[in-house]
This record gives C-alpha cells, structure tokens and sequence, in this order.
C-alpha cells in the first residue's frame, strides 16, 4: 500500500516496531496514516531485531533519538531488564509491546490490556446509545460480572490482567493444556486478588460455567480456522452472555458466527488492534489519533 505521510524533513521524529518477523505488522500503515490525519510530523518505522539483538538495538535507539517503540513477538518479554521503568500493566502481564524514550531512559508499558477495555467499552457506549434502558448497566461493564476466559498464553495473560484492573468478580480460565490453566489461575488470583480457577476445556463443569458467565473471551488462534471445531459448544451458550474474540482474521470468526447464532452480541479483535496502537500513539505525541482513520489503514 502507498504511504502518502512521506514528507521526511529534518523535525521528522521517528517511532516504529521490532519484531522477527516484522514484515507481517499492520501497525505501520496504521501509525502512519494516524499522523497525516493529525498532521504530525513522525514517521513509524518496521526494524527486523533479531532475537538476541535487541539490547544493542535499544542502545540503538536510544543514541538516534527515536521517540518511541512497539515490541511485537519474540522480544515483548527480553526487552524488559533493558527498561528503567515498567508501567504496572507491564509488570503484571510480564511482557511489554510500547517503548517510550526520553532523556536517555526507556519506559515499557504494555497498551494490550487498556486496548482490550476501550474496545469493550466504546462496543457497550455504542449499544447502550442504542437501546437506553441498558446504558446504566452497560456503562460499567464487566464491572462486577463473572467471566470465562480460553486460553492461557501471552493474549490471555494481557486479558486477564485488563479484567481484573475492569473490576471483574470472577475469572475461570479454560485451557486445552490444563496445568497452564491452573498455573496462571493462581499467579494472576495471587497478585490481585481477584477470584480465578484453572480447568480444562473438557472439564465437566465448563458448560455450566460459560451459561454461567456475563462474557466469554477468546484468546486462542484456534477460533481463526473454520475446518477447526468450536472451543465450547454454542449450547452453553446464553443470550445474555456476550463474546469476545480477539482474534481479527477473520474480522468474523466461527466462535463469533456461532454465538450470534444463539442471540449473544459478539466483539472482534480488530478494535482491541486499533486502540492498543491508538494508546500508544497518544504516548508517544500527546494527541489523540482518529481510530477510524486507523482501522480503515488496517484493511481488514
Ligand atoms: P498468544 O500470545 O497468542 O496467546 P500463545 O502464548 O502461544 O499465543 O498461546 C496460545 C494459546 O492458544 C494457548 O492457550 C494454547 O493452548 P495450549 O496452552 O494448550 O497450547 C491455545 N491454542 C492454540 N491452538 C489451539 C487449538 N487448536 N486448540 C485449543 N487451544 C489452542
């Protein structure tokens, strides 16, 4: 796709992502048409770090002034003993995907869990608008509610730790790999306190647990393929339980078509992809980016 943002100058202040693979991030395209829309002069940047390369590569930065990082796959957990700071998202989560630069220091946040609230709020804000008689509950939402969540790797940590932070009651997280399931249950319920349990997702009390639930999260990859059967079956399935899958292609997964089937509302992943850039936008400018303006450069 055509970069329209190339007016490169001597104030152009640069920002972008490391990863290996890099070539597959759509953040590029996103940043970049965020700040023509707000007429900033930043240009972002894909840098292939290879694993093993990444504290020379931050030194890198930091002697270029570069203003800002997104850390993608394999580095979001090895940049941290390189950072002065780490925002308690980032701790808790213990992985990082925003890097802020300034007088020599770096600051680590980690934009996955706030992006994920904002998402699930601004879809509630836009329902409640919608339907009025809902607004008082939904505007708080999931604030008080129990939840299930399946999976238990890096996505479903960032979930889990936005959920506590949202004020969740309860949290059961559902794994293919049990003892996963069980051990991030307890790490997660001892840091903050909230009510979580571990199972399987052949656990006998699974059902009962997600027709249970106010709403029901997907973190795995295993919703992105239609050839693949469902998780959880969509009888357990209530209307009143909303589901959120994270993943974004498709923007549509089977899980999702599979609870609007059964009348629940579902949510994607793109708008989590949109806010987790947008958050890490206005950290690194101070401006808050057009979202829509982001999510249309995702083309997805
Ligand atoms: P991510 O950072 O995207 O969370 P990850 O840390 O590799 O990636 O975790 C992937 C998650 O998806 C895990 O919970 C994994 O289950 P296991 O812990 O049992 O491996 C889950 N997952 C991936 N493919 C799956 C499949 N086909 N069926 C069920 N769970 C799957």
């Amino acid at each position: 796709m055509p970069n329209n943002n190339l007016h490169i100058t001597g104030h152009t202040r640069i920002v972008g992502v490391i990863g290996a693979p890099v070539e597959h991030s759509r953040s590029p395209q996103m940043h970049n048409a965020a700040f023509a829309k707000a007429q900033l002069n930043y240009v972002y940047l894909p840098f292939h770090v290879r694993p093993g390369e990444v504290a020379r590569a931050l030194e890198g930065f930091k002697a270029i002034n570069v203003v800002g990082i997104n850390v993608t796959l394999p580095h979001k957990q090895a940049v941290i003993p390189f950072l002065t700071s780490l925002s308690r998202e980032a701790q808790l989560i213990g992985a990082v995907n925003t890097l802020s630069f300034g007088e020599g220091q770096i600051h680590g946040d980690n934009t996955d869990a706030p992006g994920f609230l904002q998402a699930l709020r601004e879809f509630k804000g836009e329902v409640s608008s919608e339907s009025r008689q809902h607004a008082g509950r939904d505007s708080s939402f999931p604030e008080g509610e129990d939840v299930v969540v399946l999976g238990a790797g890096g996505s479903a940590r960032a979930v889990v730790v936005a959920l506590t932070l949202a004020g969740v009651a309860s949290i059961v997280i559902a794994n293919r790999t049990v003892s996963k399931a069980i051990a991030l249950a307890e790490e997660m319920s001892k840091k903050t306190g909230v009510t979580m349990h571990g199972m399987g997702l052949a656990d006998s009390q699974l059902p009962a647990t997600v027709s249970q639930s106010a709403l029901l999260v997907n973190t795995t990859s295993a919703s992105m393929e239609s050839s693949q059967p469902l998780l959880i079956s969509a009888d357990w399935l209530q209307p009143r339980t909303m589901v959120y899958d994270i993943v974004y292609t498709p923007p549509i997964t089977p899980l999702m078509q599979a609870a609007s089937s059964v009348g629940c509302q579902t949510l994607g992943g793109i708008q989590m992809l949109v806010h987790q850039g947008a958050i890490a936008f206005e950290k690194w400018t101070g401006v808050t980016p057009c979202t829509e303006v982001m999510r249309q450069a995702l083309s997805l």
